[in-house]
């Protein structure tokens, strides 16, 4: 079956837990038969976008290409997963805006304690100690979503439950289809029993 590309934007402070979420989700989406990409910012500063740092320009730099690639895959069938801090408002929905696919912000909230608290690769505490400059959330801006079309919460719920969260808002907004299994289970009208399904997705609080 073929299936219509997208993109989802996943935002967030370092450390949030973008690059988790988006390898499961990725991982949940080709076993349902979509073809996925992920562009993840530590990554793509690599290659792509290798040489630039972390002025508000070279963001907005690498935020533009990692956007236009998106849209080149997502145009062509593919789910393109982003994953980068992506600290500015302006050019997250710049990025939106010029997408010629549809565009799902995921915004990965998870307080800035905690994250310090968890410190996984070790720079807040240099942020802190003033050895890294111009570091999101510490001494640089970052900008959360208005309206993103999912919010979910790294440190109050596990990845699994927000990634299904993901998932489940995807299904909503009928880029991703019901699971195989669940659409298997139908017996007579299928608008009727997608109706149940969903309601009872519902009632589970997925959707
Ligand atoms: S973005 O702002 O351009 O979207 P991106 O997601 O690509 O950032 O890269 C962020 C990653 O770079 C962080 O997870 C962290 O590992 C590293 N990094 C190094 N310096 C900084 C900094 N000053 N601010 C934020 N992240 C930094």
């Amino acid at each position: 079956m073929s299936r219509n590309g997208f993109t989802l934007w996943f935002t967030g402070l370092s450390g949030a837990g973008k690059t988790t979420l988006a390898r499961l989700v990725e991982k949940e989406l080709k076993q349902r038969g979509h073809k996925v990409e992920v562009l993840d910012g530590d990554i793509i500063r690599t290659n792509l976008s290798k040489g630039l740092g972390f002025s508000k320009e070279d963001r907005d730099t690498n935020i533009r290409r990692i956007g236009f690639v998106c849209d080149l895959l997502a145009r062509n069938g593919v789910v393109a997963i982003a994953a980068a801090i992506s600290p500015y408002r302006e050019i997250r929905d710049e990025v939106r805006g010029g997408s010629s696919a549809p565009f799902v912000e995921a915004y990965v909230e998870c307080p800035l304690e905690v994250l310090v608290e968890r410190d996984v690769k070790g720079l807040y505490k240099k942020a802190l100690a003033g050895e890294i400059k111009n570091f999101t959330g510490v001494d640089d801006p970052y900008e959360a979503p208005g309206s993103p079309e999912v919010l979910v919460h790294s440190a109050a719920e596990s990845p699994d439950a927000s990634a299904m969260q993901i998932i489940a808002r995807l299904v909503e907004m009928e880029l991703v289809e019901l699971e195989l299994a669940e659409l298997a289970q139908q017996t007579g009208d299928e608008e009727e029993d997608e109706e149940e399904v969903r309601a009872r997705l519902k009632a589970l609080g997925y959707v």
